[in-house]
Order: structure tokens, then C-alpha cells, then sequence
């Protein structure tokens, strides 16, 4: 039978995961299965006990069930229970253990593109103060990066993150017309907010009149791929880095929790973007 592995969230018939994860059990040599379990909100419990009970081997979760599942874990990786979130369980001798593998694969996406970003003193600015934003802000205010601030709409948001940085990184919030007017200050901009996502494909959370041409823009949102943000980014001749290669690296580190493997991911870049097309 192989290894058994799936997804619950709702919605989530449409997930690209079954194929993600297909992809990588070929590559690393594994026999298995990535079911979609979509769940509703009231058979949630009910979900969680079959999959026990049949014992599968790890899951991922999505939307609305990062925090809920918590509550049905038997441990807690130490950095998602500080980002408050779990979007991957390992079953271990029975026992249900939660990680969070957003932050990671989204700095792993990142070096992989501009291994640059990670020697020198980079300052980096998130847009955004929201679920992902959070897992996001974690990872990189662990000590890669020497400052690390972030612009919210409603600042209380952005300001409750700030416990969750490490000694080695500075950090302030501000909002987004002072982000607008420093922005040529930072090295890298990461774009975290729903805005810029579909429908609403010509707005931008903020201008980049100070754009320095030797910043990274990277944008979270990969539907559609190339956002407002990032055509006007690349416009100015900044560099930019698209959302969907988050998705691929965030999927590896869940891989490499189950099953010690590592596959390799640049390949399928491409695949990706045509699958999100
Ligand atoms: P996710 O889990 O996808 O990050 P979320 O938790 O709902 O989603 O967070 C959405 C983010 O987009 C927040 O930073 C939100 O700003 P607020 O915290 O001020 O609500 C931001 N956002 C959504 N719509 C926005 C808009 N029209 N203008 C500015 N920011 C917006």
C-alpha cells in the first residue's frame, strides 16, 4: 500500500497538493497515496478519528483547520506553536505531531532564487499582517535577517508579531504611507495581503515611486501569478519573485517530515505555472 498521506481544509477539491506530492513520491522512489479530504466544519471530528484509525502517515491542513487542528495533536513543533498554526501532521508511533512548514518554504523559495538576499545586513519589509504573513515573519526574523519590520492596514495586527522575533533581529511596524515613503531603504519586500489577488487584479497594497532597483519584490499571491505589484515592480527594474514557488518549497519541507527526503522541486516551476495559468 505505501505510504498514505492527504489533505483537510474546505475548500479543497482543487488543491494542486495530490499532484505536488505525486510528483515527489516518483522522484524519491516512494509508493503511496495523497488523498483529498475535504471536510466540512461539522464532520471535522468525525474525519479526524477515521484517520486515526486507519492510521495514515501524515497530512497537511489548509483553510479553516491551521488552528482548530491543534487542538487534536498529541505535540506541537516549538515554531508552530509559536506562529499558532499547523499545516502539517506526522503520525509517529501512533501519535499525531504538528509542524508548520509555510515560513520555511517560503525561505527556502527565496534562497533558492536570490541567495544573495542571505549574506550581508538585508533589511526586509512584510506587507501584510495575516495567517501567512505570521508563519512568514517567523522564520525570517529568526536571526537571517538584521531587521525585519512590517506594514499593516490595522496595526494592532502587525504590532502582536512582534513577540515572536528572535534577539538577533530589530523589528518595527509602520504603516503603509511611511512604507511607501522608506521603502527604498529595504532589500527585500514581501507582499503577504490578499490584495493584488483575483478578482481584484489591478490593486496594489502600495506604491513603489522609491523602489530601489537592487531590491527583491516578492509577492505572496499566486493567483494570478504576475500581480499588479510585481508588473509594477519589474517595470521600475526591480527584481521580483512569484507566490507559486512557495507552494512547491512549503510541500517539500512536508515531504521531507514524512518521509526524510528531499526532492528536488525547480523542475516542476514551470509545470506549476502552467497548471495556475
Ligand atoms: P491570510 O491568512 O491569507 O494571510 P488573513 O488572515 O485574512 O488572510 O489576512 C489578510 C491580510 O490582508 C491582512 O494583512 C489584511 O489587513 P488587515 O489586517 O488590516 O485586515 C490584508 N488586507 C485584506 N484586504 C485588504 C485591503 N483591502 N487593504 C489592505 N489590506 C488588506
Amino acid at each position: 500500500m505505501g505510504i498514505t498521506l492527504g489533505l483537510i481544509g474546505f475548500p479543497a477539491k482543487h488543491s494542486l497538493s495530490p499532484w505536488i506530492h505525486g510528483a515527489f513520491m516518483d522522484k524519491a522512489g516512494i509508493e503511496g497515496t495523497y488523498t483529498i479530504y475535504e471536510t466540512k466544519q461539522d464532520d471535522l471530528e468525525q474525519q479526524l478519528k477515521k484517520l486515526k484509525m486507519h492510521g495514515i502517515d501524515g497530512f497537511n491542513v489548509t483553510v479553516p483547520y491551521k488552528q482548530t487542528i491543534m487542538n487534536y495533536l498529541d505535540d506541537i513543533d516549538d515554531a508552530a506553536a509559536k506562529i499558532g498554526a499547523v499545516n502539517t501532521v506526522l503520525q509517529q508511533n501512533g501519535k499525531w505531531i504538528g509542524y508548520n512548514t509555510d515560513g520555511l518554504g517560503y525561505q527556502q523559495s527565496l534562497r533558492t532564487a536570490f541567495p544573495n538576499l542571505f549574506s550581508g545586513d538585508k533589511h526586509v519589509l512584510i506587507l501584510g499582517a495575516g495567517g501567512a504573513s505570521r508563519g512568514i515573519y517567523y522564520t525570517l526574523s529568526q536571526g537571517e535577517f538584521p531587521q525585519v519590520d512590517i506594514a499593516n492596514r490595522t496595526k494592532e495586527k502587525a504590532e502582536a508579531f512582534l513577540p515572536l522575533k528572535s534577539d538577533r533581529t530589530d523589528s518595527k511596524v509602520i504603516d503603509y504611507k511611511e512604507a511607501e515613503r522608506v521603502l527604498s531603504t529595504y532589500d527585500l519586500i514581501v507582499q503577504t495581503t490578499s490584495v493584488g489577488m483575483k478578482p481584484h487584479v489591478n490593486e496594489q497594497v502600495i506604491k513603489l515611486e522609491k523602489l530601489s532597483t537592487h531590491s527583491v519584490v516578492s509577492d505572496i499571491v499566486y493567483q494570478p501569478i504576475q500581480t499588479q505589484l510585481l508588473e509594477d515592480a519589474e517595470k521600475r527594474g526591480a527584481y521580483i519573485h512569484h507566490g507559486h514557488a512557495m507552494l512547491l518549497y512549503q510541500a517539500q519541507a512536508a515531504f521531507q517530515i514524512w518521509t526524510g527526503k528531499q526532492p528536488q522541486v525547480d523542475s516542476m516551476l514551470l509545470d506549476l505555472e502552467k497548471r495556475l495559468r
